[in-house]
């Protein structure tokens, strides 16, 4: 079976692509991106029983699949991400995400591949104990542009069930180290604070507010869960390995890095509100994500210790 990753330079792409042997079904993987975030270093050392095959594909061009045939399987990572700058770049991040999904619609139509779409469990945001995939749509209140268009491509992806073969999966905020890491997200970015001395910024309400986080070795287990168990219901799933306040993520992070200076700031990101998100529904399906974000933790902040 083959399979395509799209967003391969990316955070999760490149965590993926280097691990992608492990789904003993998959025999060959093209990898694809658009570079713009200029992460060539993420296929850099490739190893070969990953049999991967890199592509410079922009999916803004409807056309820019059109080559690529014999696809079982399509992971859609290719977007633009930064949550708390999407405020500034509401219309190119809409144009640029909503097109990438447009075209991996019609190549999954196309060609008959099963599609992993990721949102994001920024979609939930009303003050609530705790939020599932079945709960009201006024529990669905999106805090930023990027978190209001993962809505809209879920529903474009409903829309299309008739058609398609898929799952949605709402990750909650990644953390762990891959070749193509980012660090604009709270766990890497206070991690990375720690690690060279400088203050960790946190908005000023999110201290004891409860959120989701997911490892990246459980966002890997979801794949291989779904592809070695044919696992697509055209559903929606939360994908977190635990919810957890921004004072215990600290903590974690001052069992390697004693000191640690911490400044609260205000942001148009920041809310009131708290809440957890449910793991329930896969959970039921047989999958169980319980990663330590802890291991993560201290992984990446080894990645500085010599600075
Ligand atoms: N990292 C997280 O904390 C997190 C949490 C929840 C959901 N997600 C979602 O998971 C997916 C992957 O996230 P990530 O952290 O790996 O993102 P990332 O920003 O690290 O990587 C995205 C990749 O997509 C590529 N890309 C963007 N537009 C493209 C286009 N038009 N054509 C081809 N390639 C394009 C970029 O060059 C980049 O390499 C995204 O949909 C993101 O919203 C991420």
């Amino acid at each position: 079976m083959n399979l395509l990753i799209t967003g391969c330079c990316g955070h999760i792409g490149s965590y993926l692509a280097e691990h992608v042997h492990k789904i003993k079904k998959i025999k060959k993987t093209f990898i694809v991106d658009n570079l713009e975030s200029n992460r060539f270093y993420s296929i850099f050392d490739t190893k070969k029983k990953n049999n991967l095959n890199f592509l410079i594909k922009d999916l803004n061009d409807p056309k820019s699949l059109d080559s690529l045939k014999n696809i079982d399987y399509v992971i859609h990572l290719a977007s633009m991400t930064n949550a708390e700058k999407s405020f500034g770049k509401k219309d190119k991040m809409y144009k640029n995400n909503i097109q990438c999904l447009r075209t991996i619609i019609n190549f999954c139509k196309k060609r008959k591949a099963k599609l992993i779409h990721i949102s994001s469990t920024s979609v939930y945001g009303k003050q609530t104990k705790i939020v599932d995939e079945n709960c009201e749509e006024k529990y669905l209140k999106p805090q930023s542009p990027y978190a209001d268009i993962k809505l809209i491509e879920e529903k474009m992806l409903k829309k299309e069930t008739k058609f398609l073969t898929y799952n949605t999966f709402r990750f909650g905020t990644i953390s762990g180290v891959s070749k193509g890491i980012r660090f604009h997200t709270a766990v890497n970015k206070f991690c990375f604070n720690a690690a060279i001395n400088e203050d960790i910024n946190v908005y000023k309400t999110a201290l004891n507010q409860y959120r989701p986080y997911l490892s990246l070795k459980d966002a890997f287990k979801v794949f291989k869960f779904s592809i070695e168990n044919d696992f697509f219901k055209n559903d929606i799933f939360n994908a977190l390995s635990g919810n957890f306040t921004v004072k215990q993520i600290l903590k974690k992070i001052k069992k390697y890095k004693k000191k640690i200076k911490v400044k609260f700031v205000t942001s148009a990101i920041m809310n009131q509100l708290s809440y957890h998100v449910s793991q329930k529904k896969l959970n039921n399906e047989g999958l169980v994500l319980k990663s330590n974000i802890e291991k993560d933790i201290k992984e990446t902040i080894e990645l500085l210790k010599n600075i």
